[in-house]
């Protein structure tokens, strides 16, 4: 062995001391996100303050607020403005843990060069799962004929029904969004065609997905399904309106897990009412929906209460993908979920 030679000076796995972090969201978040083990990881990863602040104008949050490198927000965290990032002059990341961060940031804050994260792409798991599911019980009619057999007792009157099944169904995807991505993943279990709307998608990445860019118009009347997964903008408020349900076939399925501003209540429970079309609904304008609605009556409206994302165990999956995010950052590693300002006004 050379003894002589230099040994290389082995660099401690932290060059820079660990960010100071704080958390931000409702009371009780914190605790349904983050699990035990998911805070002793946080608190390997940054110094954590020990206080969850649900506002940021008291003077123990502008204590906290002053020394923060990382703000992990959640579901009701504070509003983020530039007011805020006045208050916190050394905040660099927003790690949210959570999906949309539209509800709470001002887009000024990244114009500062303050770079926010967030747990959209984890959220899209479960909502996928439930999309794809919603497709295969709406093309097998499940919850009409659940219905019929529990008010008629016939157990196999599968009559009057324009078309039943999944084999060679046509589902129309709008939005290529999170969400659209692994619903079309999905899809690929299926002996599916797939359309896909979304005038910012480069139609050659939509048939690389195995699907085919369309216009609305020709997505609506070719498809036996309809899904959406478009944020709410002015361009997409009602983009199912009357018109454009008039154009979907006998018998096809509205499903969205979206937004319910996506489509016009009013002209769909027509419709679902007259028995031409059917509806699965996550979401729902208003929404909640009146005690009464007559979507909550319909035998062929399916309607849950926003359960689509994720839920129970399934915020786990949250923590871990904000976590990843401090993680790559602390280390100086680029970010996987890092929110682009100029994405932001088509982004969910
Ligand atoms: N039900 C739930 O629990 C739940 C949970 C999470 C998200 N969501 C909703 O699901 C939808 C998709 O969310 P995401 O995170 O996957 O979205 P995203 O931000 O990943 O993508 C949005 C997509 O919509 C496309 N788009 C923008 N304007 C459009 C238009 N005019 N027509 C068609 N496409 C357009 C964009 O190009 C982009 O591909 C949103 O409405 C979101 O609010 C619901």
């Amino acid at each position: 062995m050379d003894v002589g030679r230099q040994e290389a000076p082995v660099r401690p796995p932290h060059t820079r001391p660990r960010p100071r972090a704080v958390l931000a969201m409702a009371p009780g978040v914190r605790e349904e996100v983050f699990g035990h083990e998911a805070l002793r990881r946080l608190g390997e990863l940054t110094e954590l303050h020990d206080q969850v602040l649900h506002e940021v104008s008291s003077p123990d949050a502008l204590r906290a607020l002053a020394g923060a490198e990382v703000l992990v927000t959640g579901w009701g965290c504070p509003k983020i403005d530039a007011g805020l990032l006045d208050r916190a002059p050394g905040l660099r990341l927003v790690a949210h843990a959570a999906g949309t961060v539209k509800t709470f940031l001002d887009p000024a804050v990244l114009e500062r060069g303050v770079r926010v994260c967030s747990a959209a792409d984890a959220n899209a798991v479960p909502v996928a799962e439930f999309t794809f599911a919603a497709i295969v019980f709406g093309a097998k009619r499940a919850f009409t004929l659940a219905r019929r057999y529990r008010e008629r007792g016939t157990r196999r009157d599968f009559s009057g029904l324009p078309w039943l099944g999944t084999r060679g169904v046509t589902v129309g995807l709008v939005g290529l969004s999170r969400i659209g991505r692994r619903v079309m993943g999905l899809l690929g279990g299926l002996d599916a065609d797939v359309l896909v709307y979304d005038p910012y998608a480069d139609p050659a990445g939509i048939a690389e997905l195995g699907g085919t860019a369309v216009d609305l118009d020709t997505l609506v009347r070719r498809s036996h399904v309809v899904s959406l997964h478009a944020p709410e903008t002015r361009e997409t408020r009602r983009m199912l309106d009357a018109r454009r349900l008039s154009m979907l076939r006998d018998g096809a399925v509205v499903v969205n897990t979206a937004r319910g501003g996506l489509v016009d209540t009013d002209a769909l429970v027509k419709e679902v009412r007259s028995g031409r079309l059917d509806a699965i609904l996550d979401v729902s304008d208003p929404e909640p929906l009146p005690a009464g609605h007559p979507l909550f009556d319909l035998p062929n409206a399916f309607v849950t209460p926003h359960l689509a994302g994720a839920q129970g165990n399934e915020l786990g999956r949250l923590a871990e993908s904000t976590l990843g995010e401090i993680a790559r950052y602390a280390a100086g590693l680029p970010l996987l979920h890092e929110i682009d300002r100029g994405e932001l006004d088509r982004m969910a």
